[in-house]
């Protein structure tokens, strides 16, 4: 019955201001089976403008979730209905101070803040940024933190070391400072629609086939020296973002550090 009621949402009258500018606030949305229980859940999705959060953010609205994000650029540029039900902060997590009027009110905390870059650069945005995060959501009092890591990919890493670095030392400030409260979602190559500016890029013609053939093999053959870790099967960026979600709000999803194998067995729900 939950699923075909309609809440408007209320309009808080305290003030959501950070750096500069906010936000477009939608005014209904639906509410989901999951609503009853966690319907005081607010989670807000560090980087949800981007190819994983926006679709973080999509999943966390239509399981009936208070959804906000932040990113330098703020507003995500797609022009989905979705996006006017997100509440959109604009802010730099190098500059920490900006992060927390987000913070207010916020019960779990996603990022999918990291990128590539010189080494240096890579560990900045992977690990200083996002290690920011996780103490200013700590001191903020905020319950659990998802981070979106990546997989071991063995003689790779090399090659971005600054990229695995930073991933790293964020999972180990998130294990610190939260505990079992802190997950922390490993996954390879994800695949499914990437918004290039207009254009759509259709990753899953890669990624899909890929996905169905590499998770026949044991999870083992990925610890191969050298080809092992080409191994590692590719993920629905749907079950990656479903599984942040249920590590977001559940308290009794597992915490520490969740591997593909674990990501793959979420079911997606049809779009
Ligand atoms: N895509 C994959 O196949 C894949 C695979 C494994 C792991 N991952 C990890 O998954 C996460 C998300 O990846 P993605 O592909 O969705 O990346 P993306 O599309 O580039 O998104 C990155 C997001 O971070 C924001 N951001 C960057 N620097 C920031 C800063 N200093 N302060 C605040 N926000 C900042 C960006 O927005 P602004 O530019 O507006 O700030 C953007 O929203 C990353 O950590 C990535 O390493 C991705």
């Amino acid at each position: 019955m939950f699923r075909s009621l309609i809440r408007a949402r209320s309009q808080s009258s305290s003030p959501l201001v950070t750096m500069s500018s906010i936000t477009q606030r939608g005014n209904a949305r639906p509410l989901s089976e999951a609503a009853g229980s966690h319907s005081r859940d607010k989670i807000l999705v560090l980087g949800g403008n981007g190819y994983v959060g926006s679709h973080i953010c999509k999943e966390a609205l239509r399981q009936g979730f208070s959804v906000s994000s932040l990113s330098r650029s703020g507003r995500s540029s797609l022009h989905d209905s979705w996006a006017n039900d997100v509440t959109w902060h604009q802010g730099d997590l190098l500059a920490p101070e900006s992060l927390k009027p987000a913070l207010e009110g916020i019960t779990s905390v996603i990022s999918c803040v990291g990128g590539f870059g010189s080494n240096s650069q890579m560990v900045r945005i992977n690990g200083t940024a996002n290690i920011n995060a996780v103490k200013a959501a700590a001191e903020g009092g905020v319950k659990r933190f998802v981070y979106i890591s990546a997989a071991d990919f063995g003689v790779i890493n090399n090659l971005i070391r600054g990229y695995f670095q930073g991933k790293r030392a964020t999972e180990a400030e998130i294990l610190d400072k939260f505990g079992n409260r802190g997950t922390v979602l490993r996954p390879g190559f994800i695949h499914g629609t990437r918004q290039v500016g207009s254009i759509k890029l259709p990753l899953s013609l890669i990624g899909a086939p890929l996905e169905m053939v590499l998770k026949l093999f044991p999870k083992e053959v990925t610890k191969i020296p050298l080809i092992g870790p080409l191994l590692i099967p590719p993920v629905n960026v749907k079950s990656v973002a479903g599984t942040a979600v249920k590590a977001a709000v559940d308290p009794e999803f597992a915490s520490g550090v969740v591997d593909v194998y674990q990501i793959l067995q979420h079911k997606t729900t049809p779009s």
